[in-house]
């Protein structure tokens, strides 16, 4: 027997492709006393609630329209968060233009990168879009905050491991995880529960107690990479991570970028 679609009480259907529903339109004639007459609407779901898309639609064919147009954007994937906005990045070192009118957009579990040859400026992008460096002229997004007006909202969503970094070398893997944990203010029980996660994903379990001096190129990369996501972030930077790495630990950490997409 078909059960009766409830309003009060959807519950959730796979058809095909499951989806965020995003977009909703219906036909507010019977509810409608500011408008006077039949009015088809649409409307946007969104963090702070419905967002009118489009008012009152007068005919059938002005609702088509905006279905259209909404199909579109679901077609290039619009519905999806801009995980990562740049929007004209500049930045200046005295006379030295570092970056230039930098802007593009990273949709949520999407792998990107942007390639360029020594001193391209790759580097003060990262820093600029996590928030180390203020950008002289442009902005950065991450998951909608803006970097320099909500700088904590923003950083608190983001993984980095930048080009020149170490682990403290006289503490243990799992003490400079436990470091790191403690610095986003993540409680005990969470940093012990995400440390060992990482560190077993990452095939440093069985080593946790070695002194991070006494680890190997690769090793300590992926220390590092295990660092970047101790407090869970949405979005990870990782900057030139397979740099002077050997061919199969460089593998590694590209096969490990792909795993972690797959569990956000
Ligand atoms: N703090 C800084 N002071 C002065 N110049 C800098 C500074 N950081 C970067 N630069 C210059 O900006 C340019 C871009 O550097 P960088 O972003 O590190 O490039 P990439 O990471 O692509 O190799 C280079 O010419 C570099 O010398
Ligand atoms: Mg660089």
């Amino acid at each position: 027997m078909k059960e009766k679609f409830n309003v009060d009480a959807p519950k959730p259907v796979i058809y095909g492709l499951l989806r965020k529903m995003e977009y909703f339109g219906f036909i507010t004639s019977k509810w409608d006393v500011e408008g006077g007459g039949p009015a088809r609407r649409v409307y946007k779901i969104t963090e702070e609630g419905l967002e009118y898309l489009n008012s009152s639609l007068k005919s059938l064919r002005d609702a088509k329209k905006v279905i259209d147009l909404i199909l579109a954007e679901d077609e290039k994937g619009g519905w999806l968060m801009d995980a990562i906005e740049a929007v004209d990045l500049q930045k200046k070192f005295g006379n030295v233009t570092a970056v230039n009118s930098v802007s593009f957009k990273v949709k949520e579990g999407e792998i990107f990168g942007f390639l360029g040859p020594n001193g391209a400026g790759k580097t003060t992008t990262i820093r600029m879009l996590t928030g180390l460096l203020k950008p002289d002229r442009g902005y950065a997004m991450i998951m909608g905050y803006n970097v320099i007006d909500e700088p904590i909202k923003a950083k608190m969503l983001v993984g980095v491991v930048p080009e020149e970094a170490n682990p403290y070398p006289d503490l243990s893997s799992w003490d400079n995880l436990v470091l790191v944990g403690r610095l986003y203010g993540l409680s005990g029980r969470d940093i012990k529960d995400r440390a060992s996660k990482m560190l077993k994903l990452l095939g440093l379990y069985d080593i946790m107690d070695r002194k991070a001096k006494n680890l190997s190129k690769g090793q300590r990369q992926k220390l590092l990479v295990a660092m970047a996501l101790i407090n869970n972030p949405k979005v990870l930077f990782l900057d030139e991570p397979t740099g002077g790495l050997d061919v199969l630990s460089a593998r590694m950490i590209r096969e490990l970028i792909l795993e972690l997409r797959e569990m956000v």
